[in-house]
Order: structure tokens, then C-alpha cells, then sequence
């Protein structure tokens, strides 16, 4: 039986900052940022999106196409939880309106969780095929203003749904991983933004990438001759390259530059505008190379690798499945991405301030433009709107 991907969609917010402006802010070449990390704008949450509102705009499209009483388990993956002890996944449950037979829970690895959901997702699918599960990863990328990670913000949401014979991704059995206690990015409770030390959270991550790469080889056997393409976590879209190389070096690979592009540049093309979303960031780069790629993927053997500092790392690979064109939801991607609007830094820090809002009772301004909203909080209580009418 084949158990993976059935349909994936992503959602990110309806606002934008360009480098270009954040460039000239603080008098920096332009150049850094569109060369030296690869990236161009990050979407920016205003107070009234959460990751709660933002995974329910990433999944309402899939459960539009399923009877969301099928769903048995919502596996909700992120850094930026909205509560100490209830799961996101819950107010989500609520926001859908999906059945009481369900179970819900948070995962959490800072930018790794997304796959420890859906390897649990896999796991839960074989054990009993019926299963049918929504797995979330949703993060907003947020660091201190004026630090180096600045740059590197962003948001967005997947939503997942895994269960058997699927129609994009089947997940190939076994896979490498690799943990290690580290200070590379962390975030204290009570903090906002996340505490990161950069270019050691590079070594890291490649260092994470050879060790998980061998633990994999020595599970599966499989080699990188196998494999068609490659997704990586993708905190900026530079680190992409950098990772590749770093593989390729690795296993003593010779590669033409187009080749080298052919197997990673098409996962690159979203997060190069959306920015950062941590958990969610290597399941929106396998979004832009499936929207993004000029040949038919069918059949093709995908490599992915997930990294979370910290740091917990996890290597697996999966199949395209034929047909897999009719179900994707590439329009509503590209659509949301050129729909939003673009911030000056003034517009910018005011959104950034007002969402530190750690408060009793807030009502936020409506600046959130789709069908589900963080209305307030009332007594410590989040309240969310949605445009989503009982089933
Ligand atoms: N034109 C072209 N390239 C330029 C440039 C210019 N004008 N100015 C700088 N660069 C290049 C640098 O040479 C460097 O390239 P390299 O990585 O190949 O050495 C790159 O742009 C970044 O410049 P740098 O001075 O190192 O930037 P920084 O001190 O602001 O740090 C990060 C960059 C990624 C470490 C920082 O953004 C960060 O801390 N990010 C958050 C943590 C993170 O994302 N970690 C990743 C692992 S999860």
C-alpha cells in the first residue's frame, strides 16, 4: 500500500515588505539580499493572522474537496504556537468545523516538525488505512528588528493531507536522521521573536545534512544517482545552493550547472518572495517545484531534507504520482502571492509591534483579508472569525 501526499495547498498572508525597501531602510546594498541570501520580499502578518488563520486559509481549499467528517487527525506542526497548552490545532478543528472524532495535536522542533507530523501521519495511515490525516505546518517568522536574521522573516502555512494511495506524493519507507543538542536558534518563552547565532546555524544545518544523508544511505541503500530532485529547508532560498553543493561534494558528484538548477531551482521560486516560515518553509518549496517545474515529475524520485536547530534533522525521499498535474493548486498559489499588498518599513513596524500584543483584551484592526481572521482576545481568550458556514 502507498501512503503519502493526497493534496497539498499553501496559504501566506496578504502583505508584503520588499528587500528593495528594507535595503534602502538601512542603507545596505540591495545586492545582499537578492544575491548574497537569494531572497526578495517576506510576506508579513498583520495582528489580525495567526498561524490559527493562516493554516485554516491553507487547508479550507483541501477539505473543500473531501467530506471533512473523513478527517480522523489533525497533526499541526509549528515554532509559533499561539498557547502554552492548548493545541493550534484545536481552534483550527473549530474554524473547519470538522468532526468530533478526531484527534488533534501540536508538534513541535522549531523549522523540523512538519516532518515528524507527517512521518507520524505515514505511520498512522499504515497502521490502520482508513485513516485519512490533515497535517499542518504553519509558522511566522519573526526576529528582533535591526538583528542579522531580520532579513530573513516571512510566513505561511501548509496544509497536507496524507493518507493511502495518494495522488501526489507516495513516502518511500526509511529515512536519516540526526540530532544534536545545540544553541544555534532558540526561542525562551515569553519572547516573541527567536534568538538566533546565524552563520553557525548554517554550519550546523550542512553538517545535520552529511550525517543525515548517511544515516540514510546506510537505511535504505538508495544513492543520489537515484534521486530526480531535491527539496531543502529553505530559511533563505541561498541556503539551498549552499546545501546542494554541500551534498554534491559529498557523495563525489559531477554535475553541469543545469543539472545542479534542474534539481533544485524550481523549489526555490516561492520562498524567494514569501520568506521564511520556518516548519512550513520545505513543504512550500515542494509547492514551487511542483507549480513551478517544466517537466512532467511523474514518477520522479524526490529528496527532501528537513532541518529544525537545535537541532533535529531528518532525510526522506518520495515517488510523483501519475496524474498528480489534475490536483494541484497552483493558481491559488501564485494568486495569493501577487495579491498582496506591499508595506513601506513604517507600514511594516507598526504590523510588527502591534502582533507582540500580549494581552488580556485586544480587539485588532481588520487588516486580514481572507475568509478567516484573529478578531481579539477577550479575557485571555483568542476569538476568531470565519466566512466558513456549518456543514
Ligand atoms: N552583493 C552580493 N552578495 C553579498 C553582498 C552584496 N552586496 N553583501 C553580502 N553578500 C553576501 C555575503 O558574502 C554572504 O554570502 P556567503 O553566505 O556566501 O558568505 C551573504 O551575502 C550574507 O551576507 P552576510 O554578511 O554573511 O550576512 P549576515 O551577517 O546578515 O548574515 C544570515 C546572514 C543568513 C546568517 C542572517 O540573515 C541570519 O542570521 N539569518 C537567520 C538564521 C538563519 O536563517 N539560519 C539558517 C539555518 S536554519
Amino acid at each position: 500500500m502507498k501512503v503519502g501526499i493526497d493534496l497539498i495547498h499553501f496559504a501566506t498572508s496578504d502583505y508584503a515588505l520588499g528587500l528593495d525597501t528594507f535595503a534602502e531602510e538601512k542603507g545596505t546594498d540591495v545586492n545582499k539580499y537578492h544575491i548574497g541570501i537569494g531572497q526578495e520580499q517576506m510576506s508579513i502578518a498583520p495582528p489580525d493572522e495567526d498561524i490559527v488563520t493562516l493554516s485554516a486559509k491553507a487547508a479550507a481549499p483541501i477539505i473543500n474537496q473531501i467530506d471533512r467528517n473523513d478527517i480522523t487527525a489533525v497533526l499541526f506542526a509549528t515554532e509559533s504556537g499561539v498557547d502554552q497548552s492548548k493545541s493550534a490545532g484545536a481552534f483550527l478543528h473549530g474554524l473547519l468545523k470538522l468532526s468530533n472524532r478526531c484527534r488533534v495535536v501540536e508538534f513541535k522542533h522549531a523549522c523540523y516538525a512538519g516532518t515528524a507530523a507527517l512521518q507520524m501521519a505515514t505511520t498512522m495511515v499504515k497502521a490502520n488505512p482508513k485513516e485519512t490525516i490533515l497535517v499542518i505546518a504553519a509558522d511566522i517568522a519573526k526576529y528582533d528588528v535591526d538583528s542579522s536574521g531580520e532579513a530573513t522573516q516571512g510566513c505561511g502555512a501548509v496544509a497536507m493531507l496524507v493518507k493511502a494511495e495518494p495522488r501526489i506524493l507516495a513516502i518511500e519507507p526509511g529515512s536519516g536522521y540526526y540530532t544534536d543538542d545545540v544553541m544555534d536558534f532558540w526561542r525562551p518563552n515569553k519572547r516573541t521573536t527567536a534568538l538566533v547565532d546565524g552563520k553557525y546555524s548554517t554550519k550546523v544545518y550542512l553538517n545535520s545534512l552529511k550525517q543525515a544523508w548517511e544515516h540514510f544511505v546506510e537505511e535504505t541503500g538508495r544513492h543520489f544517482e537515484d534521486f530526480d530532485a531535491f527539496c531543502y529547508h529553505i530559511p533563505f532560498s541561498r541556503m539551498t545552493e549552499k546545501a546542494h553543493k554541500t551534498l554534491v561534494k559529498k557523495v563525489g558528484a559531477k554535475l553541469s550547472s543545469d543539472t545542479f538548477r534542474e534539481q533544485t531551482a524550481p523549489g526555490q521560486v516561492y520562498n524567494r518572495v514569501v520568506g521564511n516560515s520556518y516548519s512550513a518553509s520545505l513543504f512550500i518549496g515542494f509547492c514551487s517545484f511542483l507549480d513551478n517545474a517544466i517537466q512532467d515529475l511523474t514518477g520522479k524520485r524526490f529528496g527532501f531534507f528537513s532541518y529544525g536547530s537545535g537541532c533535529v534533522a531528518e532525510f526522506f525521499s518520495g515517488i510523483i504520482q501519475p496524474g498528480y498535474q489534475q490536483h494541484l493548486m497552483t493558481e491559488s498559489h501564485r494568486q495569493q502571492i501577487e495579491s498582496r499588498q506591499p508595506l513601506d518599513y513604517q507600514q511594516y513596524l507598526a504590523f510588527y509591534h502591534q502582533t507582540d500584543s500580549d494581552v488580556e483584551n485586544i480587539t485588532f484592526p481588520h487588516n486580514n483579508k481572507g475568509p478567516f481572521r484573529l478578531a481579539g482576545i477577550e479575557n485571555h481568550i483568542r476569538r476568531y472569525e470565519s466566512g466558513i458556514q456549518p456543514a
